[in-house]
């Protein structure tokens, strides 16, 4: 029995010699007010195997949530889990409090009741637990599920839309099992293959045009997308909703975190047998599925049970597919076009901000890797952004591996993956751009736009979830300072200390000299505001206080160039 585990592993391209199973199609919520119980349950991936498992509702994944741009959604969120954990809906254009970050922690048997407008164009969005540390754990044992957005623009095209009809969910993942059957995370041993959380499975098609919604909720598995006989698909579709035009393609790269929405034409293909496959012998070396993991000057070393994977640098199956009888009114041809696209110019920019990727080990691909020198820490906020700021982020890897970098809040226009103007099919909106190893860089272009909260940030991070759980995370605050304060949103520039501190006194010194204190509040974490005082000295760089009760609060420096907030803490 324990050894079924390495044998399905050898399942690689279509000759299916195990038993299938029919793809599980996740259900929907269409409803505005949505109820999401976090629970443990048990899975059988493989035959006579009871796994451990999580899910929303149900013992795996979650349901679909299908929005509509424009409407009120009103959730609670019940954790049932025996552990702490938040979830995040990764993609949606939300305010901070609402997003899920690390920050907004639902305790074991708590509720989470944010609600919000849906601001998003139509697409494809996700969600998924994101407590610091744990959201590897906590998303392999499978907590996840897909968010569609619908909207009018997107309603008024000829797109197939018929969920499990002529439009299918497709989460593709790979996971690690232990040898008693269990998922093993943080681990480069993801030798199971599952869409929707079905190992081995199976469907049909209808003869007509098909739309799936993909995404790759892989920890950190690359995937190379293709059809076993080489058919051309079209992308209409990228992480932040539609593209200009379909775009034509044999394959197509999707990092962890990255959504896809493709179109297959099988109108001419009645009683076809295809296989939905990741061409990962095609990947190019230096990212996580290739042959190789990392390359370039200074690589050391090799990821750690990397090579004893068989996926990686092999092609491999997802999904098994026959193609039946069409439905009654099926769509029968792909648009020529899409929706308009108006990215902001570069030059508008208020700001260009460099992020760099590094490792503790140089050239070592194990981690834990660092941006701009550091690891994640929740008390520090990397960047203020001033509300509606145009900024410009280059990002710069150093370290050997491609990195699937993700940011909060919005969506951003790629301006260049290595210094070139990126491929038509990532000309759209993203949340997620893969970042080339060694010294491969991106620059992109995004508004940080209607939401500005000082206390709570928003994260950026990489999508590998390992990764992102050694902390190769940062996080920024929008604020709607009249300018930026870049001069004083490095922490060299503000200084708390000691923090924590045992008796409750505090030192608060800043150094920019065009910072212009007016006051300063004490919060709780909830944001209750415990005292406001105003400074009357313009010129003082330094501020005494002192506190009594013991516990974290939040303090907001208030300066006419904007706000700082940092978290203290009292034993
Ligand atoms: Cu999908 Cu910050 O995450
Ligand atoms: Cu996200
Ligand atoms: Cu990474």
């Amino acid at each position: 029995m324990k050894k079924l585990f390495f044998v399905y592993i050898l399942l690689i391209g279509g000759a299916n010699i195990y038993a299938q199973s029919p793809l599980l199609i996740p259900p929907t919520i269409t409803s505005e007010t949505i109820n999401l119980t976090l629970q443990e349950g048990i899975t059988t991936f493989y035959e006579g195997i009871e796994t451990n498992t999580m899910g929303a509702n149900g013992s795996l994944l979650g349901p679909t949530l299908i929005l509509q741009k424009g409407s009120t959604v009103s959730i609670t969120v019940d954790n049932q889990l025996p552990d702490t954990t938040t979830i995040h809906w990764h993609g949606m254009h939300v305010a901070p409090e609402n997003d899920g970050g690390p920050h907004s922690i639902i305790l074991p048997d708590e509720l989470w009741t944010p609600s919000f407008e849906i601001m998003d164009q139509a697409g494809i969005n996700w969600y998924h637990p994101h407590l610091h540390m744990k959201t590897g754990e906590h998303v392999s044992k499978g907590i996840a599920g897909l968010i569609i957005v619908k909207d009018d623009e997107e309603e008024a095209l000829e797109l197939p839309r018929t969920y499990g009809v002529d439009d299918f969910p497709i989460i593709l993942q790979t996971k690690g099992f232990d040898t008693d059957g269990q998922i093993i995370f943080h681990t480069n041993l993801d030798t199971s293959v599952m869409v929707n959380g079905t190992v081995n499975p199976f469907i049909e098609f209808p003869a007509q045009v098909v739309r799936m919604r993909v995404l790759n909720g892989s920890s950190q598995r690359v995937i190379e997308l293709g059809f076993s006989d080489d058919r051309t698909f079209q992308i209409i579709g990228t992480d932040g909703g539609l593209l200009e035009s379909p775009v034509a393609a044999e394959r197509y790269r999707i990092a962890p975190g990255q959504r896809a929405d493709i179109l297959v034409d099988l109108s001419t293909s009645l009683g076809d047998n295809i296989q939905l496959m990741s061409y990962a012998s095609e990947l190019p070396n230096a990212i996580y599925g290739a042959t190789q993991p990392g390359m370039g000057a200074g690589m050391t070393g090799s990821l750690i049970g990397y090579t004893s994977n068989p996926l990686n640098g092999s092609d491999y199956e997802f999904l098994d597919i026959t193609v039946g009888a069409a439905t009654a009114d099926p769509i029968l041809t792909v648009p020529a076009t899409l929706i308009s696209h108006s990215p902001p110019v570069e030059g508008t920019e208020d700001i260009t901000r460099a992020l760099t990727f590094t490792q503790t080990v140089m050239g070592d691909l194990n981690g834990p890797f660092k941006i701009n020198g550091s690891t994640f820490d929740m008390d520090v906020i990397d960047y203020t952004v001033p509300l509606n700021n145009t900024e410009i982020w280059t990002l710069t890897n150093q370290t050997p591996i491609a990195h699937p970098f993700h940011i909060h809040d919005i969506q951003f226009y790629i301006l260049e993956i290595n210094g070139s103007t990126p491929p038509v099919q990532l000309r759209g909106l993203n949340d997620v751009v893969l970042v080339p190893g060694g010294m491969g860089t991106v620059k992109f272009i995004a508004q940080f736009k209607d939401f500005a909260n000082d206390t709570i940030p928003y994260m950026f991070h990489c999508h590998m979830l390992p990764h992102e759980d050694m902390g190769m995370m940062g996080q920024f605050i929008v604020s709607e300072g009249t300018s930026d304060i870049t001069s004083v949103d490095n922490n060299s520039a503000l200084s708390i200390y000691p923090n924590p501190s045992m008796n409750g006194q505090f030192k608060i010194d800043w150094t920019a000299s065009d910072a212009t204190p007016k006051s300063y509040q004490i919060s709780t974490l909830d944001g209750k505001i415990i005292s406001n005082s105003e400074i009357t000295d313009k010129n003082i760089t330094t501020l005494d206080i002192q506190l009594s009760v013991p516990g974290t609060y939040l303090i907001t420096l208030v300066l006419e160039q904007g706000h700082i907030t940092r978290k203290i803490v009292i034993f």
